[in-house]
């Protein structure tokens, strides 16, 4: 188990302004004019209705999101690339968007596919493109020409849950500074009053290449038993799926970025879905009502100190070990901006 111990503080003459101040920033999204290639949650599906478009604030620039009447969803930069109109108050023609000033017409690649009067598209009229999956009800947009991992898989195939999504109010931090919660095992403890069952989990993390899955077997606040893997992949999307007081729940979440410095948490709640009878839709609805409270609590109770985080990891301990090492991901993790022309 992990002891507390209190050390007489080292005796020094030296004045504090003179100790040297350990520090290791992580790069903030938007420096230098990158961001991470990662998936970034944009809507949640019951926000982009077929025929419908929407516009929103995404890294440093804006896009749109439109569903055809094909039922597929494009992310496309917003600006229109004859004059300038932002495509959001445009119209979903079939599976075309419409810009609402001189109504020309972009099919769902970002291609102009006819102009308003008539006049032949010109070649490079086109808008960004992003890659783009809807998954766990939300649609995720990918910073980078090409994915560079997929996103997390329940154990057990979607077939076999029930889904319900949901997101929050905008966090004044970066997403990654959400996820680093998930390695941040001393946080867990402090911050959601869970009590483990065993040593920290630091020696048993599974790495990946660009994130990591934990086991965790522990107590809630309200006396739930839990058993949880627990994962981050990219510096943006988390998992857990295992046990609570013995039925299997599971939890995608993303991290948005409307803006360098801010957030909001995407949350899909799993639960196995049942044999369709009525007593198991009941029980599969009350399991995501209790699943969506908890996470909504957890959310809530990070809230207040993330949104006045000044984020400098400067002096970790042996008990920082995950987080430790899951920083040096972040810091080394690979930062683009191929829309940076469109979307500004
Ligand atoms: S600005 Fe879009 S068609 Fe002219
Ligand atoms: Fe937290």
């Amino acid at each position: 188990m992990t002891t507390n111990t209190t050390k007489p503080r080292p005796k020094t003459d030296k004045p504090r302004s003179a100790r040297r101040r350990f520090s290791n920033p992580v790069p903030m999204e938007g420096e230098n004019g990158v961001f991470s290639q990662t998936w970034f949650p944009v809507a949640l599906s019951t926000e982009v209705e077929k025929g419908k478009v929407v516009g929103c604030d995404f890294l440093d620039g804006r896009i749109i999101i439109f569903r055809g009447d094909n039922d597929k969803v494009a992310v496309m930069s917003a600006y229109c690339p004859h004059v300038g109109a932002d495509l959001s108050v445009g119209t979903v023609v079939g599976d075309r968007i419409e810009c609402a000033f001189h109504k020309w017409q972009f099919d769902q690649k970002g291609w102009c596919i006819q102009t308003g009067v008539g006049d032949p598209p010109p070649p490079t009229a086109c808008l960004y493109e992003f890659p783009v999956v809807e998954r766990y009800g939300i649609i995720w947009a990918f910073n980078g020409e090409e994915p560079l991992w997929e996103l997390f898989d329940f154990e057990f195939d979607d077939s076999e849950l029930s889904f319900s999504s949901f997101k929050t109010d905008t966090y004044t931090c970066d997403p990654w500074i959400f996820a680093a919660n998930t390695p941040d095992v001393q946080h867990i403890k402090a911050v959601h009053g869970i009590r483990f069952n065993s040593d920290d989990p630091h020696e048993i993390v599974e790495w990946e290449r660009y994130g990591f899955r934990m086991q965790v077997d522990a107590i809630h606040q309200k006396g739930e038993e839990l058993s949880w893997n627990v994962g981050i992949r990219g510096t943006t999307t988390f998992i857990q799926e295992g046990l609570v007081n013995g039925w299997w729940m599971g939890v995608a979440a993303g991290f948005s970025c409307p803006r360098p410095g801010t957030h909001e948490v995407y949350v899909c709640i799993a639960v196995k879905r049942g044999d369709g009878s009525t007593e198991a839709n009941k029980l599969s609805e009350e399991r995501l009502a209790f699943g969506t409270e908890l996470l909504a609590r957890t959310a809530v109770e990070d809230k207040p100190i993330l949104d006045r985080i000044h984020y400098n990891p400067g002096t970790l301990t042996k008990g920082d070990a995950t987080l430790a090492r899951w920083l040096d991901i972040v810091r080394a993790y690979p930062r683009a901006h191929p829309s940076k022309d469109f979307i500004n």
